[in-house]
């Protein structure tokens, strides 16, 4: 099948496989995650998170985006532990974190297979390298996921935070197996369009990989309730000062305006929309039910292409 065919409104194909998935997709980082999420912290429970993904599940998302890395383990336990509870079909994305011990292609079957473990699984659908760090080359690495694949262990592969050169060299080490790569899991919102400008976004279109869109909300900034009078807590709060706080507000207002032609749709809605409609897959973090809730109106409308283009105009004012 082709990249990003709808099969619906709501659903499309994973790269050239035959997995099905949402058009919108749940991330997991803060499922466990102390120092940068404050998981642990009180402001949100493990019942805070099933209730999360019952929701998500119920409204007809059935991806959901985990790594070995996000809280040391806990988002693939707690990830694990919801889908069994659940009994229903989901498609589980995880990464192999090229972390500097590891030393060889032989080290990617030891954490996938934690990862099966902490998940509860016998294969993940989506096995994702998480970055292009060094010293294993990624020839090596794409070698170890066709082994993988081949042994029936995941049922695509992917890499993220590749740039365009490096997504090249993972396409063709895996057609020298036969195989071919399913996603490029980047960041990308309104308020990150690199993959825009540097041609990636165009190469994963033209070569039937997906790209998964981690952060569409920037952390939470589209969705419009962080201001310079309210800025985000802990390390988004240092990371976005007010000052960008304050020069994103006519894009937020113009978010708040396209939603209210839409049947009052949200900034996050109408955010997570746009980049739908520029054919990736928004991979949105959820702490709550309500923050489910919320984000699954993204799904069954799509924003006009004049609306498309005035959001880019405005967001381009921001940089
Ligand atoms: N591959 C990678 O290197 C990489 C890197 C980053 C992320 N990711 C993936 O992408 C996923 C999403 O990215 P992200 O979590 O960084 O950013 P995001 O999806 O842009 O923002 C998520 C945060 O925004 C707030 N939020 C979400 N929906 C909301 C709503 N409807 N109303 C109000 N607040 C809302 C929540 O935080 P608050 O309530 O605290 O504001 C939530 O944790 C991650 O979970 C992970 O799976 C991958």
């Amino acid at each position: 099948m082709n990249p990003m065919t709808a099969i619906s409104a709501d659903t499309v194909v994973l790269g050239t496989t035959e997995i099905v998935i949402s058009a919108l997709g749940i991330g997991t980082w803060a499922w466990g995650d102390k120092w940068f999420w404050g998981y642990g912290s009180g402001t949100y429970t493990d019942d805070d998170l099933r209730a999360a993904f019952e929701t998500a599940v119920a409204h007809g998302v059935n991806l959901f985006d985990t790594a070995e890395a996000y809280g040391r383990g806990r988002s693939e336990v707690l990830l694990g532990t919801f889908v069994r509870a659940s009994g229903r079909p989901v498609i589980i994305a995880t990464k192999c974190f090229p972390y500097p011990y590891r030393l060889s292609r032989r080290s990617l079957r030891k954490a996938l297979q934690a990862s099966l473990s902490r998940l509860g699984m016998e294969r993940v659908d989506l096995y994702q390298m998480h970055w292009p760090f060094p010293p294993v080359p990624i020839t090596a690495w794409m070698e170890a996921m066709a082994d993988a694949y081949e042994d029936g262990l995941i049922r695509a592969i992917g890499v993220s935070n590749y740039t365009l050169a490096q997504t090249r060299q993972a396409q063709d080490t895996l057609a020298r197996r036969g195989l071919r790569l399913a996603s490029n899991q980047v960041e990308y919102s309104l308020l990150q369009r690199r993959i825009e400008r540097n041609g990636l976004l165009d190469y994963c279109r033209a070569n039937g990989i997906t790209v998964l869109a981690y952060s569409p909300l920037a952390m939470g900034l589209l969705t419009g309730k962080y201001t310079p009078a309210t800025p985000p807590p802990g390390i988004r709060g240092r990371r976005y000062g007010r000052a960008f706080l304050a020069r994103i507000q006519p894009l937020i207002g113009l978010l708040r305006e396209i939603g209210q032609a839409h049947g009052n749709k949200t900034p996050a809605e109408v955010a997570l929309n746009w980049v739908m409609g520029k054919g990736a897959v928004p991979l949105v973090g959820v702490k709550t039910a309500a923050q489910a809730l919320a984000n699954v109106g993204a799904l069954g409308w799509r924003l006009d292409p004049d609306e498309v283009a005035a959001l880019d105009r405005a967001a381009d004012a921001v940089a």
